[in-house]
């Protein structure tokens, strides 16, 4: 199989079965130690499943020539570094290292409101840290990465700038190592699945590079992102409390306020907009109808948990017209 082109190829057999997942693993391990050879590989691990998944394909292909690096860019779900660091580290005995790097982050977001700019802050800023730990490292050359197909696709479209495409400075001196560049993210999920990784991790909703960045919509700041942290975690906790499979359920809050009557009083904060969609491929997707109780239930948890936010809505949009995230 040749990974060097960006175009997949028009006889590409598409993964639909654990017998064609096999194929493309023995092929893709193959492809990469060719690439590799007995270099050393840095990879970005967010712990959502494409990056999951090139760690898999990356410790069978080269086991110990592997180093993964999973930066916490301060726009993490909540609880989710911990939870990279206890499957990779504890339960898959991956070489890892933890870089938290929250306050670098922020600081150079603080006032940027621009979705691109933001996206392309973010992209450069993760560069520059993994090339700080390559240099930490001895002789790392080559850089893994979980682009998908998609990614490529809407890059190339010009429909958004992904930041593992969009924002890679032109003198980077790492190669790159994207083994599932070509695949879609179906695709991806039963590579994992073969490779042995857990149904959580396989299965777990997708969550952009930028993060919780692209969901605090407009100028980033510490206390609505910590507002959107905690509402986002009442989302998941309820949806997955309520035994439901939907591809990606989050919620976005925008840099807006409305009124609210908080305690007797006056109250002007933050509205969370919930967003629950089903998709296949990712170029399109359907919004979840979800039960009204459900609906309620977390609009309530969130208005009483979440200082800050006083307004609940449901996005009812599909892609098209609307593209998943709202930046
Ligand atoms: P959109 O918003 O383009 O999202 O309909 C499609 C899928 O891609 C995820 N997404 C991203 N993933 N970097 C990523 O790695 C990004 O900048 C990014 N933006 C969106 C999104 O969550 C959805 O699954």
């Amino acid at each position: 199989m040749d990974f060097s082109g960006n175009k997949r190829p028009d006889d590409m057999v598409r993964i639909t079965t654990p017998e064609l997942a096999d194929a493309f693993i023995g092929e893709a391990v193959e492809a990469m130690r060719a690439q590799v050879g007995d270099g050393k590989v840095l990879l970005a691990l967010s712990g959502g499943v494409d990056s999951s998944v090139v760690a898999a394909l990356l410790i069978k292909a080269i086991g110990r020539q592997l180093v993964c690096v999973h930066v916490n860019h301060g726009l993490m779900r909540k609880g989710e570094s911990e939870q990279v660091i206890d499957v990779f580290q504890n339960q898959m005995g991956a070489e890892l290292v933890f870089v938290d790097a929250t306050d670098r982050f922020l600081n150079k977001l603080a006032g940027v409101a621009d979705p691109e700019a933001k996206r392309h802050i973010i992209g450069e800023e993760f560069i520059k840290v993994f090339a700080e730990e390559a240099a930490k490292l001895e002789g790392i050359s080559f850089l893994g990465q979980g682009t998908i197909y998609p990614d490529i696709l809407e890059s190339e479209a010009g429909v958004k700038a992904h930041h593992n495409v969009g924002g890679l400075p032109k003198d980077l001196d790492f190669e790159l190592v994207e083994p599932v560049k070509l695949l879609f993210k179906d695709e991806v999920r039963m590579v994992g699945k073969q490779l042995g990784l857990p149904d959580g991790m396989v299965y777990r909703q997708p969550f952009p590079g930028p993060g919780l960045g692209v969901r605090c919509l407009g100028a980033i700041t510490r206390d609505r992102l910590a507002a959107l942290r905690e509402a986002d975690a009442i989302v998941r906790e309820e949806i997955d409390a309520a035994g439901l499979d939907i591809w990606q359920y989050f919620c976005v809050v925008p840099d807006m306020r409305a009124t609210g009557v908080r305690d007797g009083r006056r109250a002007y904060e933050w509205p969370c907009i919930i967003r629950c969609v089903d998709s296949i491929d990712v170029m399109t997707a359907e919004v979840r109808e979800l039960g009204w109780a459900l609906l309620k239930k977390i609009t309530g948890r969130i208005l009483a948990e979440v200082p800050g936010i006083c307004r609940v809505c449901y996005d009812l949009t599909p892609k098209p017209i609307g593209t998943v995230e709202w930046e």
